[in-house]
This record gives structure tokens, C-alpha cells and sequence, in this order.
């Protein structure tokens, strides 16, 4: 498989904070890569900088081999090529299903109206939700809205989506109809960055995993033998946390 995203060498300050630490890695096309850590570990700041919600202070972002971390580059075609799923939704309250999620392919890719909404109503059918076009983001549980949040993304036909913790404001029932279009869409062949603290989603969807302690990739590999056998003390630390609860 091709390598799709190369990170190389990522650093972010906020003022004297170092928030990320020279972060590489790299991901191929169709895959999953589970971020992990604690609560201030740099997990939303990697996704942001990815993206260019906050941009970088230095290094590589090769997207399909070309740097994006450079001021030349498109911000609206870098965000449109990189789908972001947030933990809160953030759909437009005051448009409904299908207008969230035609807003994409119009406003961004400049499609006609006829062609937004027929990608719309093919993304909103593959999360489950088309019987609920016509509703309201208030009208939705936030499973759902969480969905039409994964729906709106897809709209954009991205060459990823990176999710920051997509099923953290959802209570527990709600949270296995998000994973499981997650976990549909990794079977197809999507690649994600996934920030999460699912660890049964980590290991069993994941291909990779990547464990991040005070801005620093403390550890990455295969999640099923990350898991088993880490072989740093903090991710040791860290993972004990979830076994307890689990
Ligand atoms: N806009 C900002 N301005 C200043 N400091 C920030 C900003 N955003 C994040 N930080 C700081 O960067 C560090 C990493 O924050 P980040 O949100 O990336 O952590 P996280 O791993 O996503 O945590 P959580 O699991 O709680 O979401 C924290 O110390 C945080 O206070
Ligand atoms: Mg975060």
C-alpha cells in the first residue's frame, strides 16, 4: 500500500508550552491510526496541526508526497482533503441535514447544487441517517449528529479524516452506533486518524497506534502487540489505567 501522509519531524509551541516535540510518523492509504494518551498530551494539537487549524512551527506534512507545511499552501483544499470530525459535532444549527452536509461539495469543491445533493444524500445514507434529511441538528440525538458530522466530512471526498475523540460527548449508548461507522469505514478501505480513548476500538480497528506522552510519540506499532506487551513504562502506566475499567 502507498504511503499517503508523512509527518516528519512536527513541533508546536504555544508561547513557551512545547506541545509537540519533533513528532514523526508516517501512514498508509486504507489505513487507521489510533492516537492515545493523556488529557494535555498534544492528541488535538497533532490533529490540528494536520490540518492547519493551528498551524505547525516546523516540520513536514507530505500529503500524497507534497509538503503542506508551507505558507503557500490552500488552507480550504488541505482542510476539504483532510476531513475533521470533532468531538462536539459542530454542525450549522440553523441548516438542516442535508444543507450541513451539501455545504462541503457547494460552498468548498464548487459543485453544482444538483451534484452537492446527491453526494450529500449518498453520504447521509451511508451513516444510516436518511431518514432524517429534512431534520434539524437540535432534532438529533448526538449520535446522530455525530453521523452527519462523519457524513459531512465524507461529502468532501477526503483523502482522510482525522476524528478528535468523536465519541467522548456521547453517552455510552450512543457511542457503538459512532464506532460502528467508524469500524464500517475502515472495512472500506477509508483512512483515519483517530484520537480516542475506546481502547477495544484501538485494538481491534486499528492498524496502527500511536502513544503520546507530553508531546513526545512515546511508542507506536501494531496495536494488538502495543497492548499485550508496551515496552515503555508510561504507555505501561497509561494502558493500566484502561484495564481497570475495563
Ligand atoms: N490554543 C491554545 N493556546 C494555548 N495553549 C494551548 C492551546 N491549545 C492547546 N494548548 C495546550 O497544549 C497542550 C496540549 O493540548 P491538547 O488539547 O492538544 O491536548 P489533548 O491531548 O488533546 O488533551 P485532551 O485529551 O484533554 O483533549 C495543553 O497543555 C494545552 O493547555
Ligand atoms: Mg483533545
Amino acid at each position: 500500500m502507498s504511503t499517503i501522509l508523512e509527518v516528519k519531524h512536527l513541533t508546536k509551541k504555544f508561547d513557551d508550552n512545547e506541545v509537540l516535540k519533533d513528532v514523526s510518523f508516517e501512514l498508509k492509504k486504507g489505513e487507521t491510526l489510533a492516537v492515545i494518551g493523556s488529557s494535555g498530551s498534544g492528541k488535538s494539537t497533532l490533529l490540528r496541526c494536520l490540518n492547519h487549524l493551528s498551524p505547525p512551527d516546523s516540520g513536514q506534512i507530505l500529503l500524497e508526497g507534497v509538503n503542506i507545511n508551507t505558507p503557500e499552501i490552500d488552507i480550504n483544499s488541505i482542510r476539504a482533503d483532510m476531513g475533521f470530525v470533532f468531538q462536539d459535532f459542530n454542525l450549522f444549527t440553523h441548516l438542516n441535514i442535508l444543507e450541513n452536509v451539501m455545504f462541503g461539495p457547494l460552498r468548498v469543491r464548487g459543485l453544482s447544487k444538483k451534484q452537492a445533493r446527491q453526494i450529500a444524500a449518498a453520504e447521509i445514507k451511508r451513516v444510516g441517517m436518511i431518514d432524517k434529511i429534512d431534520s434539524y441538528p437540535a432534532q438529533l440525538s448526538g449520535g446522530q449528529q455525530q453521523r452527519i458530522s462523519i457524513a459531512r466530512a465524507l461529502a468532501l471526498k477526503p483523502k482522510l479524516i482525522l476524528f478528535d475523540e468523536p465519541t467522548s460527548a456521547l453517552d455510552p449508548e450512543l457511542t457503538g452506533e459512532v464506532l460502528s461507522v467508524m469500524t464500517a469505514l475502515a472495512n472500506e478501505g477509508m483512512t483515519a486518524i483517530v484520537v480516542t480513548h475506546e481502547m477495544g476500538f484501538a485494538r481491534s480497528v486499528a492498524d496502527k497506534v500511536i502513544f503520546i506522552d507530553q508531546g513526545l510519540i512515546v511508542e507506536q506499532g501494531e496495536p494488538k502487540i502495543m497492548f499485550a506487551t508496551p515496552r515503555h513504562e508510561r504507555t505501561r502506566l497509561f494502558l493500566s489505567n484502561f484495564v481497570r475499567l475495563e
